[in-house]
């Protein structure tokens, strides 16, 4: 049996420069959606796999295509490292990653600067995905990516400790969350916790954490036009929770510094009573080989906001052809094999990740052994778009700089945002 080989996340630059010193690209041209030519080994590059899925379904490819294999370059957990390799691999024009699992926001980037190759559409099951999913795979109307697993954002809940304390359900305010944890934290067996958590360190995580607080404040970064709407009185009341929640010790200092798997292990380990994260932490929470303390202690809600049930920023990954790989006939039916409904099912089951398919939320069957479909479905589906714009990588920092400023008291939040708002409307195409 062929093992796929999984690179080290520090290899994979080493890697991609001596591929790129050792053969010159033999496709140097952006491909339409014609040029897939070529079979024989290629390459998957994503961040680091924390379901453990990967490598099985890179296995059973490798199985059925000894002269094709795949090998899995392994990049570092955060996007914004992903990215950064990513581009590097772009601009030495390197032929060593070919697959690319990009995140959703990075389409429009990569597209513009080519890359990443334009895909025929008749190749995928599209029709069938959830819209706003394959709009993020679009860029000028032209397929560059193809939807690989959906994110929606969720708010995980003790469901022990609320019924211990008599609260009746999850809050859909911030105010219900606060009040609904004064009841729990004084609960003896709640000793030591916190009320909430999300991800805040200075990463993609905060640009998400921030835009769903604006977004459940009645706020916006940029409207549908692309106008810079940062500096309102809906978002300061978005970012103004997020700074009392660290002020009031709602949330707890050290989360400063938490991306997802932080918060993932917090939760696990019984420290928080409500957490923000993505659909893959479900099933790692629910792991009954004593890994998680909370296994079967807790439920999924749409995130809670203002005035009510708030909004989620739209995650995911799509998959993408990097434009100076080689062995593009093998890369493409690579993508398909793994953006198809078998293998998205089989990552829904296996590792709760949100498939792209919209049938997969209303089976009877699934829902009943997977809860949180209806609620992840939701998600998805209002889930607020970061902005899409060729300068992502820039306007992510703008926004990561103000909101961690915020949080951290280095500026006020009237002040973060007139700052982000000048800082937007000066990358504005
Ligand atoms: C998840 C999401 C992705 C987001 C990232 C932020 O991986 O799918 O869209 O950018 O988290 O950390």
């Amino acid at each position: 049996m062929t093992r796929s080989t999984r690179v080290p996340t520090g290899a994979a630059i080493a890697l991609a420069v001596a591929l790129a010193a050792a053969s010159c690209s033999a496709d140097d041209e952006a491909s339409g959606p014609d040029g897939f030519e070529g079979r024989g080994p290629i390459t998957y590059v994503a961040g680091a796999d924390s379901t453990g899925l990967v490598p099985q379904i890179i296995d059973d490819w490798n199985e059925g295509h000894p002269d094709e294999t795949v090998t899995f370059v392994e990049l570092p957990e955060q996007a914004d490292a992903q990215r950064q390799q990513m581009i590097q691999n772009a601009q030495t024009r390197s032929d060593a990653f070919t697959v690319l699992s990009v995140d959703v926001v990075w389409t429009a980037e990569f597209a513009a600067n080519g890359w990443i190759d334009e895909l025929p559409r008749e190749r995928f099951d599209l029709d069938r995905m959830m819209e706003p999913v394959v709009a993020t795979g679009l860029y000028q109307d032209r397929l560059f990516s193809v939807p690989e697993s959906s994110d929606g954002a969720m708010l995980y809940y003790r469901t022990d400790l609320l019924a211990a304390a008599g609260v009746d359900g999850p809050p859909e305010t911030w105010a219900e969350m606060e009040r609904a944890c004064e009841r729990v934290l004084a609960l003896p067996e709640a000793g030591g916790m916190s009320c909430y958590a999300g991800q805040f360190e200075k990463y993609e995580g905060l640009t998400v954490n921030f835009a769903e607080a604006v977004g459940s404040a009645g706020g916006s970064i940029v409207d549908e036009d692309g106008t810079v709407t940062v500096d309102s009185p809906e978002a300061r009341a978005g970012l103004d929770f997020l700074v009392g929640a660290f002020e009031d010790g709602l949330v707890p200092r050290e989360a400063i510094t938490y991306q997802e798997e932080q918060g993932r292990q917090a939760f696990q380990d019984g420290e928080l009573v409500f957490h923000r994260q993505w659909p893959y932490q479900y099933s790692l929470a629910n792991a009954d080989d004593g890994s998680s303390e909370v296994a079967g202690d807790f439920a999924v809600a749409p995130l809670p906001g203002l005035d009510g049930p708030g909004t989620s920023s739209l995650g995911g990954h799509n998959l993408a052809i990097s434009t100076h790989a080689g062995n593009k006939a093998t890369a493409l039916d690579f993508v398909e094999y793994f953006t198809s409904e078998e293998k998205q099912l089989r990552a829904l089951r296996e590792a709760s990740l949100a498939p792209a398919y919209e049938h997969l939320y209303d089976d009877p069957e699934l829902i009943e052994e997977y809860p949180y479909l209806p609620v992840l479905k939701e998600s998805v589906l209002t889930g607020v778009p970061r902005p899409r714009v060729v300068r992502y990588g820039d306007t992510t920092t703008a926004i990561q700089d103000a909101a961690y400023a915020a949080l951290t008291g280095d500026r006020t939040t009237e002040q973060a945002l007139s700052d982000l708002q000048a800082d937007l409307e000066a990358l504005a195409p």
